[in-house]
């Protein structure tokens, strides 16, 4: 049975109440604020409700709820305070110390109970809830805590610097061939295919969470055979008919393979992306010899770009409900933008054949 403790300094008060609660729980009782604090610490583990008479002898009610207050029992535990009719701002101090609830004298047996039997309830789902969000944190740090620790392992192990300095070298080659086939092609029809190149190389944390995620095994070999977008580059275009024509040619250049395509701008995502996704195998060519590395590279013109990064950000903010209106504003935008993209190529090609 659960444990109840009543404070009250009239024994006639206490011995009311424990008739009326004694065959549902079990009912400790205190003459006054010493004694209650005493039962309290015996008792505050398996206690579900303190009866608090305000008005007592030597440690009075307040001073009761001072003492539960330092040593956080007034968390665990709700306090009814017991009162014969105190003034409206001493109900309201009660109530701001944290007190639960009242109980009025004279006592009714019924309504006693369900007052009592509420309080317990509500306190009850409260810690429980409190728990909850506790348990889930301490995972969540945990969580965390070795994704960081892991991470800080691959960076000790030489074989992942190694392989990190690959797809370095992998980045900058097809960087350097995408700057050349913009300049080429800047001579050749008197503009360039894109705008700007970004590039990044994936984090060990990312990795590692990646792997995890996925279930793969965490070790270096893993990383290659199981991860596409170690290395990533985004090209940023113009206009949606560069992208394919830029696409096309870097496929072409004879030690390139493509390993896969997404094509996201003929089959756009059900949010509204658009993007053409390229994994690619590439050469680099080290000391002794040459090895290929994957590199996903994303094509996009620049107002897909625009709209990848807010919509990014905006699903990422994680206290923004995903809510059909926001989901259909976004799709509505994506779908103006293609339009904005495609009349933008209409009138390029109309400058340029008036051009002659
Ligand atoms: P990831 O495991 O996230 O890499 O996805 P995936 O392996 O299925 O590959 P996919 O080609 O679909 O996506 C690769 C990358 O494209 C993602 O990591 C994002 O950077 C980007 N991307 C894909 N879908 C979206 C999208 O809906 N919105 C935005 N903003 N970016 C996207
Ligand atoms: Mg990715």
């Amino acid at each position: 049975m659960q444990r109840i403790i009543v404070v009250d300094d009239i024994e006639i008060n206490r011995e009311m109440l424990c008739h009326m609660l004694q065959d549902d729980y079990i009912v400790e009782m205190a003459g006054d604020g010493q004694e209650a604090l005493e039962k309290l610490q015996k008792y505050h583990k398996e206690t579900v409700v303190l009866l608090l008479d305000l008005l007592m002898p030597k440690v009075d009610g307040f001073a009761v709820i001072q003492e539960m207050k330092k040593n956080g029992w007034m968390k665990k535990i709700p306090v009814l305070i017991i009162s014969g009719e105190y003034a409206v701002e001493i109900e309201n101090k009660c109530f701001e110390l944290g007190a639960a609830d009242f109980i009025h004298k004279p006592f009714e047996s019924s309504i006693v109970r369900n007052r009592i039997k509420n309080a317990v309830e509500l306190f009850s789902y409260k810690n429980q809830l409190e728990q909850k969000v506790e348990e889930q944190e301490e995972t969540l740090r945990k969580q965390s805590h070795i994704i960081q620790r892991q991470a800080d392992e691959l960076r000790r192990v030489k074989s992942f610097n190694r392989l990190m300095m690959k797809y370095r070298a992998a980045i900058m080659e097809v960087e350097t061939r995408m700057q050349v086939l913009n300049e080429d092609f800047s001579h050749e029809y008197n503009r360039n295919p894109f705008e700007s190149i970004k590039s990044r190389l994936k984090s060990p944390s990312s990795i590692y969470e990646k792997l995890a995620r996925k279930g793969f095994p965490i070790t270096v070999e893993s990383i290659r055979e199981n991860l596409t977008d170690v290395a990533g580059l985004r090209v940023i275009c113009s206009f949606p008919d560069d992208i394919y024509r830029l696409a096309d040619l870097f496929t072409r250049q004879d030690d390139i393979s493509l390993v896969r395509k997404k094509d996201y701008i003929k089959n756009p995502k059900s949010n509204g992306y658009r993007s053409l996704h390229l994994i690619l195998s590439v050469p680099i060519f080290l000391s002794h010899k040459k090895e290929y590395m994957k590199v996903e590279v994303q094509f996009r013109t620049i107002a897909m770009d625009f709209w990848a990064s807010l919509e990014h950000k905006l699903k990422y903010k994680k206290d923004v409900d995903d809510t059909d209106e926001i989901v259909g504003q976004l799709r509505a935008c994506a779908d103006s933008i293609e339009a904005l993209d495609y009349q933008m190529q209409e009138i390029r090609d109309k400058i340029d054949r008036s051009k002659g």
